[in-house]
């Protein structure tokens, strides 16, 4: 298909011609099915992000289902058993780098929250289809080892525009994108979203991006941190927000009487786009206005504390398991303690859990870059008392210990969630005893 993004017209891969796919929303509850049609010259499959389904709709190739060939279809169906913002995305190598992903949301029949609008934010990194470059191509130059390490003694990185972060460490990432798009538009046609001064807006943001962390907020505008991966937190007021690939987060904002740019920052690289908060009476901001830093009060999504009615119960844990997220920069081999996952032998690098347990999991970063981490099927709670979240990102050379209740079996991936880390076989398998 062709997208348009700006006043360009790209050659990609995406759901229903869009960029990105369709909305798709259910109400905790429903059954939801979802069939998949492959129009493209690839096999494909499609995996639905965060959502504790059964283990035959997650979309994995080679692990919970054969991948669907061109010109065949596969059905998806499952319960949305959990409310929330969730999102979308085939599974199949780096085909999520192009555009195929989008958002999905289960509605509360109960939703406690008060607000006047809903605005759903997805954040992409895109190179696709742009003087000629392909997630395929820059994923082989990669490969080869053909940029250099980015682990510089001091702090600094080797590679152009990529810097130092608080959140990430030395090296922002490893691709350097031709723009940044929110909702799949570029800086120059932004999005922009009308709402009334005073009305309370529910933005629902969520990281689709292959290898970009973003730091998002709107200048002089609060944002009340609500729900991470889905799952509700202590509110918590911040100026800004960190979210790695495939984190998101609900904030709820007071609409001003001007019109404000919802900015998105490239965390630890070059880069930014945005998106309009309409209100009022005043100057549409425009890319040459927006700032070049958000500060003050800036936190990482996994920064925050799940609400009372969500926290794990306390109990002991019945087993712990480790996966050190193993390889560097330079020979591109990033896998799992110490394996990189291979499709015809999943199981190699599996962890056993057994049905009823409480698990804790360790991430142990032996790398010099930072990993968002990723499990499919359940929602693991951040340490002893933070959020419930499927993502957490993990900083060079640290440990996160997460936890959860092993109440969904099946063969579950855990990978990183960089897109082009997880092709090369940044990947395990959480297996429920086979
Ligand atoms: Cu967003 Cu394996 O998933
Ligand atoms: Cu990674």
């Amino acid at each position: 298909m062709h997208a348009r993004i700006g006043a360009r017209s790209v050659a990609t891969w995406g759901y229903n011609q869009g960029l990105p796919g369709p909305l798709l929303r259910s109400r905790v509850g429903d059954t939801l099915s979802v069939t998949q049609r492959n129009g493209l010259p690839d096999t494909t499959s499609v995996h639905f992000h965060g959502l504790a389904l059964r283990n035959d709709a997650d979309g994995v190739p080679g692990l919970t289902q054969a991948a669907t060939a061109p010109g065949s279809a596969f059905t998806a169906t499952f319960k949305t058993a959990q409310p929330g913002t969730y999102w979308y995305h085939s599974h199949m190598e780096l085909q999520r780098d192009r555009a195929l992903y989008g958002p999905l949301i289960v509605d509360d029949l109960h939703e406690p929250l008060s607000y006047d609008a809903e605005w759903v934010v997805l954040l992409d990194d895109w190179l696709d289809g742009i003087d000629g470059r392909t997630p395929a191509a820059e994923a082989a130059t990669l490969f080869k080892g053909m940029r250099s390490s980015g682990s510089g003694m001091s702090g600094m990185s080797g590679r152009s525009g990529t810097s130092s972060s608080p959140f990430l460490g030395s090296d922002g990432g490893d691709v350097s994108y031709s723009m940044h798009l929110v909702n799949g538009r570029d800086p120059m046609h932004p999005e922009t979203f009308r709402a009334a001064p005073g009305q309370r807006v529910r933005i629902r943001l969520i990281n689709s991006a292959g290898d970009t962390a973003y730091r998002v907020g709107i200048p002089g505008v609060k944002l009340t941190v609500t729900h991470t991966d889905g799952y509700p937190v202590v509110h918590r007021q911040v100026d800004a927000l960190l979210l790695g690939m495939g984190e998101r987060c609900d904030v709820l904002v007071t609409v001003p009487d001007h019109p404000v740019p919802l900015t998105v920052l490239a965390e630890g690289k070059s880069g930014r786009t945005f998106a309009i908060l309409d209100a009022g009476a005043g100057r549409r901001p425009t890319v040459a206005s927006l700032p070049n830093a958000l500060d003050g009060t800036v936190i990482g999504a996994r920064q925050t504390v799940a609400d009372p009615s969500v926290r794990l119960t306390t109990k002991d844990v019945d087993v712990t398991r480790t996966l050190e997220l193993t390889g560097s920069m330079g020979k591109y081999d990033w896998g799992i303690n110490g394996r990189r996952y291979d499709e015809s032998n999943p199981f190699a690098s599996a962890v056993d859990i057994r049905a009823g347990q409480r698990v804790r999991l360790d991430f142990v970063n032996r790398t010099m870059m930072w990993h968002p981490m990723h499990l499919h099927g359940h929602t693991f709670q951040v340490g002893a008392a933070g959020p419930r979240k499927d993502t957490v990102v993990v900083k060079p050379m640290e440990t996160v210990q997460v936890f959860f209740d092993a109440d969904n079996p099946g063969q579950w991936l855990t990978h990183c969630h960089n897109a082009y880390h997880a092709a090369r076989g940044m990947m395990a398998v959480v297996s429920y005893v086979r």
